[in-house]
């Protein structure tokens, strides 16, 4: 019998609870052994709830007792996350987390400390809800030197995107639906501003590179300044816009960003709608794979940290392989990245279409039917701090879209 215990008895700590309560039997067939919640660690009450008599609130109690050997953290946050998560590595309990936040900030020092003490720290959960995709990085594709990854890491703001899109909608006014249908917080910022997807690359990028990538390095713009008629412009030239978390190298220097992208058919992410998650990789000898389905959500996210539970089940003692080091992996700035970009202009007598189109080395312009104040142009192929050059020098740009080809 292995005992467990889950610390944050929200969402998906009750979701845990509920995956193995409801497939014990499957997981005991499997497993050769039955997994049982012993404790249940949460500041409240949950009186009527069939699990009350697990519910403790003393972490203490949990951390002395020899018969937990697997800790499922699903409280979120780094505090106190970090400090039960560590204690209970060093006494050597496995610990599985959906946690982001903490495994972006502490992640490769809390799988060294789980490898000093023959434990696991395992995160599977933390990178696109229930897409196995930290457990392939780690283990099938262990053969290939991983050449880039590009993701739709947020299902919240791939769910407002796909809602503009579909229904020619105000940001606004779907931002505040998605808050209505529970599909969006309270505090959209971490989501909306791209932040949540970048801890997601950066833990992506981590596992890529074998070195931690920080958060920091990561360049990060949301989707807030998205409008109706930046999908007009799309689709007039069969694009659609997502939100996409990518880590790749640019002539040799290693670069991590977050941004809303024009995409075309030809993109496997252009159909990973509404609150779906996809993630591609791309392998020097496998070339692209995809791994794709529901990037958040209850039982979804919580069937990962099971996943995780039976992984450290099956390898007791024994330390699974992560090759996540704590030294920083040196990335670079986006600025000498090239691409194509999308430049929206007010129509004025200083901003004319001839002119916009030779400054930014324009191969299309485009005048929408329904807005003859603007026009945009697809640029050139140039690097960042050419465009932000070129830019800077006019007066009425409404908005920038990078192309990814
Ligand atoms: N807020 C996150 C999202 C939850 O929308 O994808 C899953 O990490």
């Amino acid at each position: 019998m292995v005992k467990v215990a889950v610390l944050g008895y929200g969402t998906v700590g009750s979701g845990v609870v509920e995956v193995l309560q409801k497939n014990q039997d499957a997981i005991t067939e499997k497993l050769n052994e039955t997994i049982e919640v012993k404790y249940i660690l949460d500041l409240r009450e949950f009186p009527g709830d069939p699990n009350e008599s697990l519910v403790v609130h003393d972490y203490s109690i949990i951390l002395e007792d020899t018969e937990v050997s697997i800790i499922c953290e699903t409280m979120g946050g780094v505090e106190p996350a970090y400090t039960f998560s560590k204690k209970a590595l060093l006494t050597g309990k496995s610990v599985c987390t959906s946690n982001k936040e903490l495994v972006a900030a502490h992640g490769p020092e809390l799988i060294r400390i789980a490898k000093e003490n023959h434990c696991n720290y395992m995160f599977e959960a933390s990178v696109g809800g229930g897409i196995p995709i930290i457990r392939p990085l780690n283990s099938s594709l262990t053969p290939e030197k991983i050449e880039g990854i590009t993701g739709i890491l947020n299902g919240t703001t791939n769910f407002i995107l796909t809602k503009m899109r579909d229904e020619e909608a105000d940001f606004a006014d779907v931002l505040k639906e998605a808050q209505e249908m529970g599909f969006a917080e309270k505090n959209p910022e971490a989501d909306v501003e791209g932040h949540d997807a970048g801890r997601k690359i950066a833990i992506l990028s981590s596992l890529m590179y074998g070195e931690t990538v920080k958060y920091d390095a990561v360049s990060t713009e949301g989707i807030t300044k998205i409008s109706p008629i930046d999908f007009e412009y799309a689709s007039s030239l069969g694009y659609t816009i997502k939100l996409l978390a990518m880590s790749k190298e640019n002539n040799g220097a290693p670069f991590a960003m977050v941004a809303p992208f024009l995409i075309n058919k030809s993109n496997p992410l252009f159909a990973v709608d509404g609150v779906f998650n996809g993630i591609l990789v791309k392998g020097n000898m496998l070339g692209n794979t995809m791994y794709y389905g529901a990037g958040a959500g209850k039982l979804p996210t919580a069937s990962a940290v099971v996943g995780d539970v039976i992984d450290c089940a099956r390898h007791k003692n024994v330390s699974i392989s992560c090759n996540w080091k704590e030294s920083e992996k040196q990335m670079h700035s986006i600025e000498e990245v090239s691409r194509r970009f999308l430049v929206r202009f007010k129509a004025t007598s200083e901003t004319t279409q001839p002119q916009m189109k030779e400054l930014f080395d324009a191969s299309k312009v485009i005048v929408l039917e329904a807005s003859k104040s603007e026009f945009a142009v697809i640029t050139g192929v140039m690097t960042e701090a050419e465009y932000k050059r070129k830019a800077e020098k006019v007066l009425d740009i409404l908005g920038m879209i990078r192309i990814e080809e």
